[in-house]
């Protein structure tokens, strides 16, 4: 497999193959949904570059940074089979931002304002700042990412769009554990005893759109809070349902118009979030 630390290290190998190039951006600790990526960007493109770079500038809370999972060597490990068309790419900060390593500062349209965009301060402006670089310095054709992280997915869509910078954004389904569980680099942190409660945030979300058809989003909201909270390890810090095309959080469901919810629970110190998609009324 090939290593390179700089973009121009991967432009000048790539420079004079004419062929179609597959991006999955990634922060490592890879896991089965990041090799979900991988294999879709390998059936559709010639070259895969997977980057792994932990985006300071996306973490508003500098202690969620310093315990980020790293393990280089099993992401090498589980990108092997991938290693005849796949350059990974790890750069240091000065290679994604030259100048300051700070963020710029986006609008899409009201696409970062709830959720995730309102708990986690200025963490949007972080990660289209790093994906812009990784975009113009890369030039790939196409660019896979997990639909676990819907918003931060239709907010990369815009930023493609916005900027017009003409790459096929593809998002991928959520890969699960057997017991319902995201898959997430985040879920290394959790307890054994964490790690057992934890897939009641799925098993209770399947029980709601269960009832979607009785239940208005209060009683979902309900529901979900009293069903982790019964696990004593387990905190809700957000349950909404949103519209999918504007992402804003409605009280009512829309009839014939499509809604996810999203949810971000506390597992002790450690934070999951989810979304599952409401069927249409
Ligand atoms: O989803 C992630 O792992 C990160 O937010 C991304 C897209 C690699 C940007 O740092």
């Amino acid at each position: 497999m090939l290593v390179f630390t700089t973009h121009s290290e991967v432009r000048s190998f790539l420079k004079d193959k004419k062929k179609s190039i597959g991006l999955v951006p990634t922060m490592g600790a890879l896991h089965k949904g990041h090799v979900s990526l991988v294999e879709k960007a390998a059936q559709e493109n010639e070259w895969i570059i997977v980057s792994i770079f932990v985006n300071p500038t996306q973490f508003n809370n500098p202690e969620d940074l310093l315990k980020y999972p790293k393990s280089l060597e099993e992401d090498k490990f589980l990108l092997a089979p991938f290693k005849k068309k796949l350059i990974l790419y790890v750069p240091q900060s000065k290679d994604l931002y030259p100048e300051k390593l700070v963020s710029k500062t986006y609008n899409f349209g009201g696409l970062e304002k709830h959720m995730e965009g309102a708990f986690r301060e200025e963490h949007f402006n972080g990660v289209a700042t790093v994906v812009e670089s990784l975009f113009r310095k890369l030039h790939p054709n196409k660019a896979y990412f997990g639909e676990k992280d819907f918003q931060q997915l239709q907010i990369i869509r815009a930023l493609n769009s916005q900027l017009d910078l003409q790459i096929e954004i593809i998002g991928c389904p959520i890969i699960r554990e057997d017991d319902g569980l995201a898959m997430s680099s985040r879920n290394s942190l959790l307890s054994p005893a964490q790690r057992k409660s934890v897939p009641i945030i799925f098993k209770t979300l399947q029980e709601i759109i269960a009832h979607q058809k009785e239940w208005n989003i209060s009683k979902m909201e309900t529901y979900f809070r009293r069903s982790i909270e019964k696990e004593s390890q387990l905190k809700v810090e957000y349950f909404f349902v949103a519209k999918t095309s504007n992402l804003i959080p409605v009280k009512q469901i829309e009839k014939e118009k499509f809604h996810r919810i999203f949810v971000a629970v506390f597992a002790g110190k450690t934070r999951l979030i989810d979304t599952v998609e409401l069927g249409i009324l």
